[in-house]
């Protein structure tokens, strides 16, 4: 791989965990009483998703939307056999309880994502139209309404949002 290649890479990365971790400085500061510092750190985090966006397209990692479902349906599906179930392994070893419950969560959600893309992916342009419905506790996804309890972390219908 060239270095150039290899150095996109690298700054997707790192772009995309400085967009959502602006994002996060954001609400804290929000919730400090520093509202300028909070628009500042969200105004950062646009910025570093269009270099994502920018590193992402430049080193060939948008193709069309069939190649780009299947991609994600192999993310999802790495996650949700391989990667989180290390991680809960370690976390139950190391007795970290928070951690071991998001993971956990993660893993659960992300075979549902593997399956809503396998199901778009299936249907494609015939896709009927529907909305989408995200758990704020575990991100629990969902289409068509949130249910009254949320089958991966219990929370009620109120902690769900809908995903325009
Ligand atoms: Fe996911
Ligand atoms: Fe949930």
């Amino acid at each position: 791989m060239s270095k150039t290649i290899e150095d996109l890479k690298a700054a997707f990365a790192g772009e995309s965990q400085a967009n959502r971790k602006y994002l996060a400085y954001a609400a804290q500061a929000d919730k400090d009483g520093f509202p300028q510092v909070a628009k500042l750190f969200r105004a950062a985090a646009e910025a570093e998703t269009i270099h994502a966006h920018a590193h992402l397209r430049l080193m060939g990692g948008l193709r069309s939307t069939k190649e780009n479902l299947e991609d994600a349906i192999a993310g999802e599906t790495h996650e949700f056999t391989k990667m989180y179930p290390a991680m809960i392994e370690d976390a139950q070893a190391e007795g970290h309880a928070q951690a071991l419950r998001y993971f956990t969560f993660a893993n659960a959600v992300e075979e549902v994502h593997a399956n809503l893309y396998k199901k778009a992916l299936a249907a494609m342009d015939k896709l009927p139209a529907t909305s989408y419905h995200v758990c704020s506790v575990c991100g629990y996804t969902c289409e068509d309404h949130a249910p009254d309890k949320c089958p991966v972390c219990q929370a009620g219908a109120k902690a769900f949002f809908e995903v325009k």
